[in-house]
């Protein structure tokens, strides 16, 4: 192997790619603005994505997805700040939330989890971090709405300990919260950070920073303000983990911050911290064992994501792929190890803030978005090298809503098996089949529900098949992890029904949670799984 020339690994030690992860309406949109506008990407907060993209019902799906330039332009956006290319990932919330929203996780190398200060974690929050968890990644949490009424500090940490099971490290303290928001503690530097009106963030807001052992303190805080936060950190400083950069670099411990996304606040103090506490793209397993981007000189990359283009003229797709060493250049010949030969890598495009644009190069941590003839699939890895790896792949994560697909005219088999095994492969659904029960009839799960009226809309508009949707009450799917299982003989709850994948391996449905403990219980070494194996 030759060596790694200077200007790829200054690259990519530039780079941070992070996803960023909330319940909806926690301020994930107006926090990745405010990071933009920090980074000068953008000249105005606010134009990151219209509302109408950021948030829609079922009902206005389809316009838009006529805008699809849009949605995708703001899965990906990229900046710099500081001498750093920073890539963010965005995982969409509400009904869009799908399968992609968990697969973005497994492209990014830590996550940002913002809180609403007034409800602590929330469950759209807790299914995310899961993903996060399994991937050791680290993960960083900004609490904010402090210009809003908080629920108490103490108790916040103790939300996100519990709930989530993870360390939790201050790294700095609010002073107060809604009216009585005075800003935050430094806890290393031993400053008060003031809190200033920036009327709602139109402003960027000059930050005071006062020594908390300078005889101005005084003239800032009230004799009560400041006993009180005094009491907290004596407080703090006994209870709480301290700083340890390799457990958050395992994702073992959380650095906290708090702040205000809207009024600008904390945002600017939390990417300096961030950026120094992150990491720059970490090496990733392959069947040839690890791929440090700091030693490999190959490029490599691998799809985690299929966008279809909804214009039924063209029935193209996206591929976004995140690469993981090395230079892209445009145009550039790789291996496709999946499909086993070359394929150039045509129209590559990245995002930049909000445009969409060509780009000519690019770098292991960043991600692009390479025009799909209907090649690739989630999880396939694109690389230069000779050694022809492939990266692990991307397990499958368990649909919550089921599904039984019926045919309104039963002679359109043909095009409805194509269409819906297409729509599969991008990720969007997932296909299942009864368990030898010899009926051909096909159920389908999601993650998130919208994606059944994108599946009656795509297989009626590109298809032209229509269908019936008929729901089970099925919420949780479980992998069966051993390989040697006799299915027949295996005894569950009147609630479990069996199933099988495309490539015939068994799986398991229930519709209570207490079901699959019970089944585990009364099948002695049954080994059931949260995440299918690709
Ligand atoms: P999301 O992407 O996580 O779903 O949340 P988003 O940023 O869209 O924010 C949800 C709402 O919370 C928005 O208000 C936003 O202005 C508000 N918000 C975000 N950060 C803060 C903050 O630090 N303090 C306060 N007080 N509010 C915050 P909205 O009324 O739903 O929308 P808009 O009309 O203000 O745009």
């Amino acid at each position: 192997m030759s060596e790694i020339t200077n200007e790829i690994k200054n690259e990519i030690k530039k780079r941070r790619t992070f996803a960023i992860i909330s319940h909806p309406d926690a301020g994930k949109t107006t926090l990745t603005e405010k990071f933009l506008l920090y980074g000068g990407a953008i000249n105005q907060a606010g134009s990151v994505k219209g509302k109408a993209t950021a948030r829609h019902a079922v009902s206005d799906w389809m316009e838009i997805e006529k805008e699809r330039g849009i949605s995708v332009t703001s899965s990906v956006l990229q900046f710099s700040y500081g001498g750093y290319c920073i890539n963010i990932l965005d995982t969409p919330g509400h009904q869009d939330f799908s399968e992609d929203t968990y697969r973005t996780l497994m492209a990014a190398d830590s996550a940002v989890m913002v809180i609403d200060a007034s409800k602590g974690v929330e469950a759209q929050t807790r299914k995310l971090f899961k993903v996060c968890v399994m991937r050791h990644i680290p993960i960083f949490t900004f609490i904010n709405k402090m210009d809003r009424e908080a629920m108490d500090t103490f108790e916040l940490l103790d939300d996100i300990e519990k709930e989530l099971g993870i360390a939790t490290c201050p790294v700095n303290w609010p002073i107060g919260s809604g009216k009585a928001f005075k800003g935050v503690f430094e806890r290393e530097r031993e400053e008060v950070e003031l809190f200033s009106d920036t009327m709602k963030g139109t402003r960027m807001g000059e930050v005071r920073k006062v020594g908390i052992h300078s005889p101005e303190i005084d003239n800032v805080l009230t004799a009560e303000e400041r006993e009180k936060l005094e009491e907290e950190i004596e407080l703090l400083d006994g209870a709480a983990a301290e700083f340890d950069q390799e457990l958050v670099s395992k994702g073992e411990l959380s650095p906290v911050f708090f702040g205000s996304a809207l009024t600008n606040f904390g945002v600017e103090t939390f990417l300096k911290h961030f950026l120094t506490m992150t990491s720059s793209p970490l090496p990733r397993m392959s069947d040839r064992g690890e791929i440090d981007p700091m030693k490999e000189t190959d490029f490599s990359a691998f799809v985690f994501k299929i966008q279809a283009n909804m214009n039924k003229a063209h029935r193209d797709r996206i591929a976004f792929m995140r690469i993981c060493s090395g230079k892209f250049e445009a145009g550039m010949s790789v291996y496709h190890v999946q499909g086993g030969k070359d394929v150039r890598l045509s129209q590559p495009q990245q995002m930049m803030a909000s445009e969409r644009k060509i780009i000519e190069q690019a770098y292991g941590g960043d991600i692009i978005g390479i025009f799909d003839p209907g090649i690739f699939s989630i999880g396939d890895t694109l690389t230069s090298s000779k050694d022809k790896f492939a990266y692990e792949g991307i397990p499958t994560f368990a649909p919550e809503h089921f599904a039984r697909v019926r045919q309104v005219d039963t002679m359109k088999r043909k095009q409805f098996v194509k269409g819906i095994n297409q729509i599969a492969q991008e990720g969007a659904i997932q296909i299942f089949q009864e368990y030898n029960t010899g009926m051909e009839e096909i159920i389908v799960g999601v993650v998130g529900v919208l994606q059944f009226d994108v599946l009656k809309y795509r297989l009626e508009n590109e298809y032209n098949v229509e269908i019936i949707l008929e729901m089970l009450p099925y919420e949780h799917i479980r992998w069966i992890e051993n390989k040697e299982i006799d299915m027949d003989k295996l005894t569950g709850t009147s609630d479990m029904k069996k199933i099988k994948d495309l490539k015939d391996r068994p799986l398991l449905l229930f519709i209570h949670e207490w079901s699959i403990r019970m089944t585990l219980e009364r099948n002695k070494g049954l080994e059931l799984s949260e995440f299918g194996r690709s």
